[in-house]
């Protein structure tokens, strides 16, 4: 797909194509009303007529004959009182899929004049440009890899976005919206994967991959071997039962200055969750294949960084690992020296990610990092709390915790935060080892964070638990991308100018 933005008066550009957006009520965005004296009033006759009425995320395509494009596509804006952020948001969805599959190869895209309600964090130009850019590859996207019949390959090539100045901070703009796209994307495409394919050396294989598509990325990988010299015996208990052995990531993308600290991000990348020896239940299980979501997302916040080459240095930490059940498996009861010292009885073998996570955030410190955010599909609890809308935020600073929460409402990829008060650290209690890896029936999300915050005490942390969020269940089952808008979001707000 090739695209671009425009600056020409809309009536001289040629495409396929041309999209404008009509109010159902209020004044005409200038593009509108410019479209439509091109065109000899033919948006004013047709929604005179009621052919077109305006309402929001509605739209209709309108054949054309000796213009500069072959047809119009008119998406509704709804009421000025209506024409938030959010709708916006489903306008543009809706144009996407009306032209997805259509006939056009070419398409102008003119929606950035639209004006929205209040002070909207997409009121501006470049918040539309950015958005437009990520709605287009976010609702292209399609998975038919391990399809025998491939979809036919899409008409659609060449997408041209209308502006009013095609300069620098327009282009920068747009080109983050598609790249946070691609980055969802790249998330979609690693969590989608089966789990046959997916397991921790072929995680390690797409760093490697990261890393030869771009220069500015460098790949690390540890194996079991050298885990176990630093002492990672949570992590390797996890994977012991697997045929898959387990593995350490590391992502680098130094884009700041030398001596500036890193921000550091830490995924889990459980590849398959069978529970191991305290098995789940089968109905639904291979959905467990998606417990790889939060080093997904990782992989997709390091490829925008790699595309767009903002100034921060950042940091990615992928604990993989196959929780399966075995005779070599860690049984409940077992007892793990982790990295930093600390003990731990394995009580539940399904609570298996805060065990990788924890030798990962010990691992993290030599890094000296500015933050380290961790994220995770860590506890069926957090999508009863939250449901599949809402990611669940625990950390240990205010100050970070609050910048995350607004990341997420601008990028619209939202959080929520959870107390991990000290009063939960007591479920945690073991009568054998230094703590246990479960906590009681109550309180699920909050006592994973609890344990992983033990781990944690010597820097600023954030943890997102994405069990709700990273995968859409039923008949749309498929990777989400999320939180990839968040933490680019949250990235770029502490890149250098
Ligand atoms: N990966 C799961 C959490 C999960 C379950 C995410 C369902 C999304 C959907 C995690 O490893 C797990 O099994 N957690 C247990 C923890 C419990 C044993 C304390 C859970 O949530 O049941
Ligand atoms: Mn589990
Ligand atoms: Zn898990």
């Amino acid at each position: 797909m090739n695209f671009s933005l425009n600056s020409n008066a809309i009536a001289s550009t040629k495409a396929d194509c041309l999209v404008v957006a009509l109010p159902e009520q209020g004044d005409w965005p200038a593009s509108t009303t410019g479209a439509d004296s091109a065109l000899g009033g033919l948006i004013t006759k047709l929604q005179k007529a009621g052919d077109i009425n305006g309402k929001n995320a509605e739209t209709s395509l309108i054949p054309l004959n000796d213009q500069p494009w072959d047809r119009l596509l008119v998406v509704g804006t709804g009421k000025d009182t209506e024409r938030t952020g959010a709708n916006f948001r489903k306008a543009l969805a809706a144009m996407t899929s009306a032209l997805k599959d259509g006939p056009s190869k070419s398409v102008l895209i003119s929606l950035t004049d639209t004006a929205l309600t209040g002070n909207d964090s997409l009121s501006s130009e470049l918040a539309k440009l950015s958005l437009i850019g990520r709605t287009l590859e976010d609702q292209l996207y399609s998975f038919s890899e391990f399809k025998s019949e491939k979809p036919s390959a899409r008409k659609l090539n060449k997408v041209l976005v209308a502006t009013s100045d095609a300069g620098k901070a327009q282009k920068e703009a747009f080109n983050l919206g598609l790249a946070t796209g691609r980055g969802m994307n790249l998330a979609r495409d690693l969590g989608n994967m089966p789990p046959n394919i997916c397991h921790p050396s072929w995680l390690a294989e797409r760093a490697n991959k990261l890393a030869t598509e771009h220069d500015c990325i460098k790949t690390e990988v540890l194996d079991e071997k050298q885990m176990k010299k630093l002492g990672m015996n949570s992590l390797l208990a996890v994977g012991q039962g697997s045929a898959q052995p387990p593995r350490l990531i590391i992502m680098e993308y130094r884009g700041g200055n030398a001596k500036d600290k890193p921000y550091v991000l830490v995924g889990k990348g459980i590849t398959f969750d069978t529970g191991g020896i305290s098995l789940k239940p089968g109905a639904g299980m291979d959905e467990m294949k998606y417990d790889m979501g939060g080093s997904a997302a990782v992989f997709g916040a390091m490829q925008v960084l790699a595309e767009t080459k903002p100034k921060i240095n950042v940091v990615a930490v992928i604990a993989a690992a196959e929780n399966m059940p075995d005779g070599n498996a860690s049984r409940p009861g077992d007892i793990v020296t982790t990295m930093s010292g600390q003990t731990v009885e394995i009580l539940n073998t399904d609570a298996e990610g805060r065990l990788v996570l924890c030798d990962a955030l010990t691992y993290v410190k030599k890094f000296d990092p500015e933050v380290v955010i961790d994220l995770a599909t860590l506890t069926g609890a957090c999508i009863i709390a939250l449901g599949h809308e809402t990611t669940g935020l625990m950390a240990n600073n205010d100050e970070l915790a609050n910048e995350l929460l607004a990341a997420g409402e601008r990028a619209n990829d939202k959080a929520w935060r959870l107390p991990i008060w000290e009063e939960y650290q007591t479920l945690l209690d073991s009568n054998f080892a230094d703590m246990a890896n479960i906590g009681g029936r109550t309180a699920g999300t909050i006592t994973a964070a609890c344990f992983l915050a033990r781990f944690t005490k010597e820097y600023r942390w954030a943890h997102l638990d994405i069990a709700g969020t990273a995968w859409h269940s039923g008949k749309a089952k498929g990777s989400s991308g999320r939180p990839v808008p968040l933490l680019v979001d949250y990235l770029m707000s502490h890149a250098g100018k």
